[in-house]
């Protein structure tokens, strides 16, 4: 184990991160050897030529965005401001809302996410380079729920109790317009000093906007308020009012929890405002704008919630400090999903330690009481590891692909697919 992890943290300066012999744009494949080239991954055309922290294109980029990095004016709201905060939610696609994390809470949430990514890093990366790599993501930058071998953090005490706080609740109560709605999981993005390149813009999932969920969505739009004549069905209704019911009725909210202030220099999460209803892709890193490497959300302090709809256009930007910039998150679902392709990845005995409400939002993410979820406490940034983790826990109860994703479609080119008996996908 290298020993500058002793000295990990997820807020303040540590010696973790700027692995000068990782090229720049490179990316492994499942086995963690070096994958460069079309189609695998998606590279930063702008990214500085080297990983070093007083290289001259690095300081040329760090001074860039000392200028000029951040949303102008970006709304903090604090956890009172419950219809302020949903109203900016469903204008933007995103809202930033101070202070959902006590003192407690927070440590208890920095401590898990330093020790989940200090036994992560620990693990040996490709001959020569300082870290293990994630499969299909670039250089120096993890998410906890893709590296856990059961892709969830739902066993875990310190993203478990973010899940039912007394600040968010109400928040995602009026954002779902009711209190029936589910989480489908746990994890979280996050990069250590040194992560030069700009992920590319996605989606995290693509709403797929079939007619049949429909009047379900309908029934998410009216419990808004929107002004739709009673009695009608969705097919009833014209084509825009019918977009209009798919562009309000998100198929999930993730808040990511800000475990350090965003600055201009740490990776501040970029989100661009108003592409939740967008059904055309993001623009690839080659065409994307200055204006939108720009649009990030600086200023979010530690202990704020970033709650973002699922569909809008989202990704992670250099950092260049000497801090990991992590964001652990809970990941919400509408009761329209009706557990669909949810698994099981909360320990029973995890689940009993939540609220009344907790519980009922958590019951299709429970596994049976005395099974251990398939994979879980198994951190492994390779995906091949991963894989052979949960056919370890699984056996003959569950099955799990590997896959090569369109790079273009969510934060990673690898994935796995677990699917046990009775649920997964
Ligand atoms: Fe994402």
């Amino acid at each position: 184990m290298p020993c500058e992890l002793d000295s990990l943290r997820v807020h303040g300066d540590c010696d973790v991160g700027w692995d000068a012999n990782t090229p720049p744009n490179e990316v492994v494949d499942e086995y963690g050897v070096p994958a460069q080239g079309p189609g695998f991954g998606e590279p930063d055309p702008r990214a500085p030529s080297r990983r070093v922290y007083d290289d001259a294109e690095v300081c040329a980029l760090r001074e860039h965005l000392r200028a000029s990095n951040g949303i102008r004016g970006l709304e903090i709201c604090t956890p009172d401001e419950i219809e302020r905060a949903a109203r900016i939610y469903r204008r933007d696609g995103f809202v930033v809302v101070r202070d959902l994390l006590n003192p407690a809470q927070l440590a208890a949430i920095r401590q898990g996410a330093a020790d989940v990514l200090a036994e992560m890093l620990s693990q040996p990366g490709y001959p020569g380079r300082k870290y293990v790599a994630e499969s299909g993501r670039l250089a120096h930058r993890y998410c906890y729920g893709t590296s856990s071998s059961s892709r969830q953090m739902l066993h875990h005490p310190a993203w478990v109790q973010m899940i039912d706080l007394p600040t968010a609740t109400p928040i995602l109560t009026e954002i779902f317009a009711t209190d029936d709605y589910l989480v489908w999981g746990a994890g979280g993005d996050l990069s250590i000093p040194g992560a030069i390149e700009y992920q590319h813009l996605h989606t995290d999932g693509v709403d797929m906007q079939n007619r049949e969920e429909g009047d379900r969505r309908l029934a998410f739009a009216r419990r808004q308020g929107l002004d739709i004549e009673a009695g009608k069905s969705f097919e009833d209704l014209d084509f825009r009012t019918q977009r209009l019911v798919m562009d309000r009725s998100p198929g999930g909210v993730t808040i990511n929890f800000v475990m350090t202030d965003l600055t201009w220099e740490n990776g501040p999460i970029r989100q661009i405002p108003g592409t939740q209803t967008a059904t055309q892709p993001p623009p690839v890193p080659a065409e994307e704008p200055e204006w939108m490497r720009l649009s990030t959300l600086v200023g979010a302090p530690a202990g704020a919630g970033i709650l973002r709809d699922t569909r809008c256009w989202h990704g992670a930007t250099p950092n260049l400090s000497r801090e990991i910039r992590a964001l652990p998150s809970v990941e919400f679902s509408a009761g329209w999903r009706e557990g669909r392709g949810f698994q099981k990845a909360m320990p029973h005995e995890m689940w009993q330690t939540l609220s009344p409400h907790g519980q009922r939002i958590c019951r299709f993410v429970k596994q049976a009481p005395g099974v251990w979820p398939y994979g879980a406490g198994d951190m492994q940034p390779l995906a091949s590891k991963r894989r052979e983790g949960y056919q370890k826990g699984a056996g003959a109860n569950g099955t799990v692909r590997t896959v090569y994703t369109d790079p273009r479609s969510a934060g990673t080119a690898v994935r796995i697919f677990n699917q046990d008996g009775a649920s997964g996908y």
